[in-house]
């Protein structure tokens, strides 16, 4: 058996209990897990809301992300050897047996995983997974280059850190969205030109409005509100899932973004914070024991990304 935060069935609280460790089939690699982070569909799930919206089966493990060692590999996997670390993240929304990361182990496809570079710790590799994967793809989404000006909604959080980095590097002006005091000096600190209060809207406005916003990352906010600021032919990619028809807006380019999180690009992201290119916003860590309060503390205005240390 292996610990893992788990919901027993429907009804319960998720909570660190005992489940059996999955078989590995062939074409899998079972992971030991040392840190796996939290992302918002962890906290989605952990409400207990989603059990007619998602397929899945008791136990529940929780976790999408992961970094650890490999255990066991299956029949067929050439790609990965027992000690080998690794990370990795889930984007399937199937909550099937086993599929959990926040576990002593969890057994995945060798096809999620990509080596993590020496020198990058397990708690940072976990934080890259689906939030960094998901900005890469919504700054690809909106091909951001250097004439750019970009306004970041969801500043503060997993995917909005990453996607304020990459815009930067991209050679963007970025705007960005925090509460005043340390979570704007948080997102100062990633290379923001301008840090918008989001909790006063039309001040907000008044001091986006100068800087002739070209593109919108949406990751957290009201999307038809961030449309506004668009001039004609803007682009806006949303991490919710909003399409042009919901922003009421037909002259601008709206694309809903779901994160592929293909392993080339989590190494491509993970060398780059390997070399100090990219910040990983760890902010905070929990043992496994904890693990149920990170879950509960990640819709509670925390910074950047939280992470389980299970090993
Ligand atoms: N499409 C995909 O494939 C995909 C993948 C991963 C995540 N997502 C989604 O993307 C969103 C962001 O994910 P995440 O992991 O970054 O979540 P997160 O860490 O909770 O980040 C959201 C951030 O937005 C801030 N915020 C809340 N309301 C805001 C508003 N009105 N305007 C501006 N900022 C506001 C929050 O800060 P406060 O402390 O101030 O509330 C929080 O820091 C979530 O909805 C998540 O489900 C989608």
């Amino acid at each position: 058996m292996v610990a893992a935060l788990a919901f027993a069935g429907p009804g319960q609280e998720p909570a660190v209990r005992e489940v059996s460790p999955t078989p590995v089939q062939p074409g899998q690699v079972r992971v030991s897990v040392e840190a796996a982070s939290v992302n918002g569909i962890d906290a989605s799930v952990a409400t207990g809301r989603l059990w007619d919206v998602l397929p899945h089966t008791f136990p529940v493990v929780l976790g999408r992300d992961l970094a650890g060692t490999v255990q066991e590999v299956g029949e067929g996997v050439r790609t990965f050897t027992p000690g080998q670390r690794v990370t990795g993240a889930i984007t399937s929304m199937d909550l099937g047996i086993g599929t959990g990361t926040i576990a002593q182990s969890v057994t995945v496809d060798a096809g999620i995983l990509t080596p993590v570079p020496v020198g990058v710790s397990s708690p940072r590799a976990a934080a890259v997974g689906l939030a960094a994967v998901t900005a890469r793809d919504l700054i690809a989404a909106l091909q951001i280059s250097a004439d750019d000006v970009v306004f970041v909604s969801g500043a503060t959080g997993g995917v909005g850190t990453y996607a304020v980095q990459l815009a930067v590097a991209a050679g963007a002006t970025v705007l960005a969205t925090a509460r005043p005091g340390d979570a704007a000096d948080f997102v100062r600190s990633l290379g923001t030109a301008l840090v918008v209060d989001y909790t006063d809207p039309a001040s907000a406005g008044a001091a986006v409005a100068p800087w002739g916003v070209t593109a919108i990352v949406h990751a957290a906010g009201d999307a038809a509100s961030l449309a506004a600021l668009l001039p004609s032919g803007g682009r806006l990619a949303s991490a919710l899932g909003v399409t042009a028809e919901q922003v009421g807006r037909a002259d601008i380019t709206v694309i809903p973004v779901v994160a592929a999180a293909h392993p080339a690009k989590l190494s491509t992201l993970l060398a780059d914070v390997a070399c100090g290119r990219l910040k990983v916003p760890v902010t905070r860590t929990y043992p496994l024991e904890r693990a149920a309060d990170a879950v509960a503390d990640f819709a509670a205005h925390k910074l950047g990304k939280l992470v389980v240390e299970v090993g």
